[in-house]
């Protein structure tokens, strides 16, 4: 029932500054955020690498409505990526993009102008030896967000894009996507979506995500499992069985700061387990989501709220 109530506070300017404002809002989002620079997100980088985990880092942000700010965006990635080539990361950290952030929303020829920012970080990106995956925002971006993949496939194969079993559409999608060096991040989604667009009920949900886990494990793609669902988790590894996939040929991935010892868990076990890490001043819109999906952690956070803090 909170869900969509934290989704809808999540897009409003007025709840940003509320929440912002609160004493004890920054130890929350520390909990998901891995800092407001990019210094302390590569120290995160290194210790989770160190530890045998692989990354995706994502520089927060989300809706930009202006040139400049887009291009704020690519530049902080394009620093990024030249910071994990200068640290000899760039095998185990590649980058997540929101295309929203690189100006995908802007009246007009937004699309265009997300598309030149994004090539430029996924050429950065090549030449340092790692990927970009298109995170998937609001379903009035699938389209566009699809179409920038496919653009950006042609020269760099391994980009990689995020399906959302909520949505209606997704089976049709990881079908087409399930082709050869292709990389699907597979989440159940994050967004408010009206019932005709997307499953409103979370078994739907559930078994949707199972329909498109079987069309990419039985396709040619790279499936990258992006769950903290124990029940997702299991029937992955059923399927990476059952068609003879050797370890390297897909991955779960999941949030930093959710199911840390379980990441760890699959890590030992010799799975690929990658993390996604976001940092940036940016986090609210990110970190409502993150409040949205789990009761406790709202509970947590409205402690701090209370008397005398
Ligand atoms: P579910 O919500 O059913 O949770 C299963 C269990 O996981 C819970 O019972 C709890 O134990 C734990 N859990 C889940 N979320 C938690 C949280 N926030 N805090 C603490 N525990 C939690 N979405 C999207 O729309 N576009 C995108 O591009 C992405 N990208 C993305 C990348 C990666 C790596 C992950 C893991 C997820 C995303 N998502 C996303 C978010 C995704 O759509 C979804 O909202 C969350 O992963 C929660 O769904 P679960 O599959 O974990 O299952």
């Amino acid at each position: 029932m909170l869900g969509p109530v934290l989704l809808a506070a999540s897009r409003s300017d007025r709840m940003r500054r509320v929440v912002a404002a609160a004493p004890l809002t920054r130890p929350v989002v520390n909990r998901f955020v891995a800092g407001d620079e990019l210094r302390p997100a590569l120290d995160t980088v290194r210790a989770l690498t160190a530890r045998g985990l692989d990354v995706t880092l994502d520089h927060l942000g989300e809706g930009v409505t202006d040139r400049a700010t887009a291009h704020a965006t690519r530049d902080a990635y394009l620093r990024l990526l030249e910071a994990l080539r200068d640290e000899g990361l760039g095998d185990r950290a590649e980058v997540s993009v929101k295309l929203s952030a690189f100006g995908q929303s802007l009246p007009g020829d937004g699309h265009d102008i997300a598309l030149a920012g994004v090539r430029e970080v996924a050429a950065l990106a090549t030449a340092v030896g790692t990927t970009v995956t298109l995170d998937m925002e609001d379903h009035t971006t699938a389209d566009s967000t699809l179409a920038v993949l496919h653009e950006l496939r042609r020269d760099h194969p391994r980009t990689g894009a995020v399906l959302q079993s909520y949505l209606f559409r997704t089976e049709d999608d990881a079908r087409a996507l399930a082709v050869a060096g292709s990389r699907v991040r597979l989440v159940k989604g994050a967004y408010q979506e009206p019932a005709r667009v997307a499953f409103q009920d979370r078994r739907e949900v559930d078994r949707a995500y199972v329909r498109a886990l079987r069309v990419l494990f039985a396709g040619d793609g790279y499936p990258m499992v992006g769950t903290h669902d124990p029940r997702m988790i299991a029937i992955a590894q059923n399927l990476a069985a059952r068609h003879r996939r050797a370890p390297d040929t897909y991955e779960f991935q999941m949030l930093y700061g959710v199911r840390t010892a379980e990441q760890r868990r699959l890590a030992d076990e010799g799975m690929r387990m990658r993390v996604y890490v976001p940092y940036g001043a940016d986090w609210y819109g990110y970190f409502m989501r993150r409040l949205a999906e789990r009761p406790a952690n709202l509970a947590f956070f409205l402690r701090s709220f209370g008397p005398g803090r």
